[in-house]
């Protein structure tokens, strides 16, 4: 499965990219606001670091401004990907780019029959938003589940990236159904890798090192 970063946060990225465990990056408005920069700052920052693909999301709402709007994003790197909202017009716009090989994530999904209508419209990602379905009492692994199984029956080619992710528990889910990326907030990223055993049982190995005798000269 890959990682990508849920985040514009450089710093964030620049961090777990020194890792080497990351696949990609994913922004919203949201969090390009968090910043406090210029979007074209923080979008060209982030292209210029990260090799893997990079999710940036258009503002528009009708089809052809849309367009406009990803003929300008994908200037800012060979790895751009546009980021659309899970509307007509939205998948609209997504064939269009499909045809001119403009890659797309689509975003803001939130059922399985939005997911297919974003696959046959030729998005490259569809972003389901399991966090957010979690809020309302809704199972959002289950829309992961149904995604799958759906895409798996026709041969659908979209990679699904579960978004909205809110800890590991569901970055482990995702992996269980062979979702093909986690996009994970910084705090979550640095929680994958831990666990109180593992600490528990370096600290004993360190303290027993120290009892063995060092070998004579
Ligand atoms: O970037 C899209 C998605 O991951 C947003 O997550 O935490 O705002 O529900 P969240």
């Amino acid at each position: 499965m890959k990682f990508f970063l849920d985040t514009a946060n450089i710093d964030h990225i620049k961090q777990i990219y020194e890792l080497g465990l990351l696949d990609g990056v994913t922004t919203n408005p949201s969090l390009i606001a968090k910043t406090g920069k210029p979007f074209k700052v923080v979008f060209q920052e982030i292209c210029n670091l990260v090799k893997g693909p990079v999710s940036l999301e258009v503002v528009s709402t009708e089809s052809a401004k849309m367009i406009e709007e990803a003929h300008k994003l994908v200037e800012f790197g060979s790895n751009v990907v546009v980021k659309i909202p899970m509307t007509l017009e939205g998948l609209k716009a997504v064939k269009i780019l499909a045809e001119e090989g403009i890659k797309t994530n689509v975003t803001l999904c939130f059922s399985p029959l939005q997911a297919l209508m974003a696959a046959k419209a030729k998005a490259t990602y569809i972003s389901p938003f399991i966090g957010r379905l979690d809020d309302y009492a809704h199972d959002g692994m289950e829309l992961v589940r149904e995604i799958k199984t759906i895409y798996d029956n026709y041969g659908f080619e979209t990679e699904i990236i579960v978004a909205s992710i809110r800890h590991p528990l569901h970055i482990l889910d995702a992996a269980l159904l062979g979702a093909d990326i986690a996009t994970v907030p910084f705090d979550v990223f640095n929680k994958i890798s831990l666990h109180p055993l593992t600490e528990k049982g370096l600290d004993q190995f360190l303290q027993d090192w120290k009892k063995v005798p060092a070998e004579k000269a």
